[in-house]
């Protein structure tokens, strides 16, 4: 069936939007998957007066009647999603049903510890700002094939053998290495079985019910985490995520063939933010900056830290396009850019004397970037009450128009505010 599986990705360097974009959509599908990262994730969704920060659970969980699914990509913190189920079922909105693939790898608290341990010491000039929560040494397990699984959880005896494996190591490493006490085995292993007994209700075969799901011809929502600039490979590598945001991490991480995706939204923002270390090539840190952070309320939503802002870059936007497929965009916080004289869009990277329009391999390379900007006339009336893009005043909609031009993708939802309905939906 056509036009059933779409994946939602983040276009930029994360916090585009893309939980508000994926509570926009789910109420017309009946799955929600998360594929890759794990509780670095924290996407906003915001109903009436309430606001929800998911960072492990898919933001599909306040709808009554749908499945919401953590697939075998991502790596679970089984404390921090039953915390996250807790906060749900106390507010009597846990409405979903949750399916935790028993291949997801779980975040263990030693992972932690080596995450600040290991930004401790690669000191100031190269630590990469992580989130300290454990996802890069867990994912590291996991491609040395030492990783603990949701599954191994469920097994007293295959999980003390395998931590036991874990912890010898792992200590050896953050006491000669990091200069940090050993954790002891007794605690870990009742923590973690404990974990497995709160979580063995949702373990399944999460591969197994998307495809059903797909089978019958019911809809699909990939909720991807991050964004494409934070990818391992295609991102700014090194300063980038251990998992895969771009589009194809959702066949991987959640056991889906590429034949079964129809259709790939980039979620963009309407200006460029990133959090952590890393080359940011239209990072303003001047007057510009301050002003998108201060109306964008641009803190970060797992750690609380002020995102780096700058105007949007479309050579990234495009380099998006194509490594994603996008067949589609979510332009959100539109409103944040009201009251502008004039807008700035980044149309080009000035590199070594030449001018290209391409967004450059290697992360060295593009600390050396020089954007060249195109100037756009703003506009000063509020869009917060626009439904429709002809709602819009005509230098927002020639915003819109330049950059689906210039990205070749069609902006087939706007966001003109942070709530569920300041959403402009054209052609989805
Ligand atoms: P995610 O990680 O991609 O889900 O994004 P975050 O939730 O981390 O950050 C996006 C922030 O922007 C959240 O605070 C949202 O409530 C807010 N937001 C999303 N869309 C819009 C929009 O169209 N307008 C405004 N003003 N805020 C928005
Ligand atoms: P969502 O899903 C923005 C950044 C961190 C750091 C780098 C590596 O909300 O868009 P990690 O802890 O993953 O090893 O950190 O990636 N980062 C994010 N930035 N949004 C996110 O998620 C992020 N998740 C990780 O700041 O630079
Ligand atoms: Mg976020």
């Amino acid at each position: 069936m056509p036009g059933k599986a779409e994946v939602i990705i983040g276009a930029q360097w994360g916090d585009e939007g893309k939980g508000r974009v994926v509570d926009a959509l789910a109420d017309r599908v009946d799955l929600v998957v998360r594929y890759q990262g794990g509780a670095n994730a924290g996407h906003t969704v915001i109903v009436g007066k309430d606001k929800y920060i998911f960072h492990l659970l898919p933001s599909g969980m306040l709808y009554t009647g749908k499945t919401c699914v953590i697939g075998n990509g991502v790596v679970v913190d089984p404390g921090q999603l039953l915390t996250e189920l807790k906060d749900l079922q106390d507010k009597g909105k846990d409405r979903a049903r949750l399916v935790v693939s028993g291949a997801a790898h779980v975040v263990m608290p030693y992972h932690k510890v080596l995450d600040e341990a290991e930004e401790r010491l690669r000191g100031k000039g190269r630590k990469i700002g992580t989130t300290h929560r454990g996802i890069g040494p867990c994912y590291a397990d996991k491609v040395n094939r030492i990783g603990i699984r949701v599954e191994d959880l469920l097994d007293a005896e295959v999980l003390r053998m395998k931590l036991r494996q874990n912890l010898e190591l792992k200590n050896l490493y953050l006491s000669r290495v990091c200069g940090v006490d050993p954790l002891p085995f007794d605690d870990l292993f009742r923590t973690a079985f404990d974990w497995g007994k709160s979580i063995a209700p949702y373990v399944g075969d999460a591969s197994r019910v998307v495809n059903e799901a797909l089978d019958a011809g019911k809809g699909v929502l990939f909720e991807g985490a991050q964004g494409t600039l934070l990818d391992m490979d295609h991102g700014t590598y090194p300063y980038v995520t251990a998992s895969t945001p771009v589009s194809a991490g959702a066949c991987t991480g959640s056991g889906v063939s590429p034949t079964r995706i129809d259709r790939v939204l980039g979620v963009v923002k309407a200006y460029c933010t990133r959090v952590g270390e890393g080359p940011f090539p239209t990072e303003n840190k001047g007057e510009i900056g301050e002003r998108l952070r201060e109306k964008g309320s641009e803190y970060g939503a797992t750690t609380g830290r002020p995102r780096r802002c700058g105007w949007l870059d479309l050579v990234a936007l495009r380099y998006a396009a194509r490594v994603n497929g996008l067949t589609g965009m979510a332009l959100t916080k539109l409103d944040v850019l009201t009251g502008l004289d004039e807008i700035q869009v980044a149309v080009g990277y000035e590199l070594d004397g030449e001018v290209t329009e391409h967004f450059p391999g290697g992360g060295h390379r593009l600390d050396r970037v020089v954007p060249v900007y195109r100037s756009l006339p703003g506009w000063k009336e509020e869009i917060g009450g626009c439904r429709k893009v002809e709602d819009l005043p005509e230098n927002a909609r020639n915003y819109v128009r330049f950059l689906e031009d210039f990205s070749g993708v069609k902006a087939l939802l706007i966001g003109v505010g942070p709530a569920r309905e300041e959403t402009i939906l054209q052609g989805l």
